[in-house]
């Protein structure tokens, strides 16, 4: 975008620079695209976003949670742009619905995907088996052979046993990168690169997807595998006390919405209001979605909604991006702009350390109150009156 060159700029205008875009040539890059000619409404949010990633978010080591939610995988999206930002360092933790894990796998056994139409007859569709996501086309038996590959996988010892679904995704990746390996495949799957990589992934809601349909059908042959999510819960407010205990940002990327968002936003108000830990929020929210906010759905509240819960800390609201696109538009653009504007960094490893994680979290928790009351670091008016049982 211009500077405030040329002609003086009157002082009420100090604060804005001039819109004076660049002609798009053909050479252009992606991040010049963004930064010279996306300057209004959802591009200009856009804009801002990306400058927020790249100034903002990612310097210092901050600690970036993205959520992931909406049909990203089969669209190619983990595979051309989450593996490349988790491999940059740029992303350290995850939580994701079911459905783009369970289609991710899909690239991992090298199944293959076909771009189609959204207006095909679905009737005919059916009795041929071919499944639709929208405009994205596959065999039915991309479905059996992934639910048979989950089955197998998780019928072996290392899964007979509750745990976090940080863990059992880290075990799946493990497997799928193995797979993946031996069917001489790079870079394909999320859950592989997760495993690679250390970084946990979390899905907030581990019966809603077909991995967890097949998780719960091997329970009825007698297995013993059960998703913790007391543990998913805690383990992921214990990464967002870690970043902010040790003096980095927690930022917020988030995709869509849905109850990722709220699982990885409702990390702070753990923190603060249930385990009573002086905490002041997420530092930096950036979030890419079609929801909008006056239904009151969670999916569409804005920042400034998240501050009075504790979620994003006040002060640093005014750095909020909400941009109101198609995340298939938002992520490449996103992606490509990080790549170019910054260097890779260190991967956090953060699952490598998920027990010390959540033990700090614990030992401070146990600390800062009772059952019955814990304390808490927010300055508001005195309540007048309790609710507990021995009222
Ligand atoms: N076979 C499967 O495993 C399978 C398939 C589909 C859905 N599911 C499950 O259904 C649940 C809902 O999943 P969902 O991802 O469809 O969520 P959703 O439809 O509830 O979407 C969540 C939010 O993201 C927004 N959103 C969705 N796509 C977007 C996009 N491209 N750009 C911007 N915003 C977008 C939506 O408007 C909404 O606000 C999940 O628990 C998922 O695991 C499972």
């Amino acid at each position: 975008m211009s500077k405030n060159s040329g002609p003086k700029v009157s002082k009420k205008f100090a604060a804005y620079p001039r819109l004076n875009p660049l002609g798009v040539g053909k050479d252009i890059s992606a991040a010049d695209l963004i930064d010279e000619v996306m300057l209004a409404y959802n591009g200009g949010r856009l804009r801002e976003a990306s400058q927020l990633l790249a100034k903002k978010m990612l310097p210092k080591d901050g600690f970036i949670g993205m959520s992931l939610t909406g049909a990203l995988t089969p669209a190619g999206l983990g595979k051309s742009c989450l593996i490349p930002l988790m491999k940059a360092g740029f992303v350290d933790w995850i939580v994701s619905t079911g459905a783009n894990l369970y289609h991710d796998l899909h690239f991992g056994l090298d199944m293959q995907l076909h771009s189609g139409s959204p207006f095909l007859d679905d009737v005919v569709l059916h009795r041929d088996g071919v499944i639709r996501i929208y405009d994205v086309l596959f065999d039915y038996n991309v479905l059996l052979d992934t639910d048979a590959f989950v089955r197998e996988v998780i019928q072996g010892p290392e899964f007979q046993r509750s745990m976090g679904t940080d863990e059992f995704h880290y075990l799946l990746g493990k497997y799928v990168a193995a797979r993946g390996k031996k069917l001489g495949l790079k870079d394909s799957s999320v859950l592989a690169t997760a495993y690679e990589c250390g970084i946990p992934i979390f899905t907030s809601s581990p019966g809603d997807s077909s991995i967890g349909m097949n998780v719960a059908a091997m329970a009825m042959r007698g297995s013993a595998l059960l998703p913790d999510v007391n543990r998913d819960v805690n383990q992921t407010a214990a990464i967002v006390y870690h970043a902010k205990s040790t003096g980095h940002t927690s930022s917020v990327w988030i995709l869509g919405g849905g109850s990722p968002k709220n699982f990885m936003l409702q990390t702070e108000p753990q923190i603060q209001e249930v385990l009573g830990i002086q905490e002041k929020g997420h530092d930096y929210f950036l979030q890419v979605t079609d929801a909008r906010p006056d239904t009151g759905g969670l999916s569409g509240a804005t920042p400034a909604e998240a501050v009075s819960w504790g979620k994003v800390d006040p002060d640093k609201l005014p750095d909020s991006v909400v941009c109101y696109t198609d995340s298939t538009i938002a992520l490449p653009l996103l992606t490509a702009y990080v790549l170019s504007r910054v260097k890779p960094r260190k991967l956090k490893r953060l699952y490598d350390h998920r027990d010390a994680i959540l033990d700090v979290v614990k030992q401070k928790y146990l600390k800062s109150g009772t059952v019955t009351k814990v304390l808490t670091s927010r300055k508001i008016a005195k309540r007048s009156s309790s609710i507990g049982l021995k009222k």
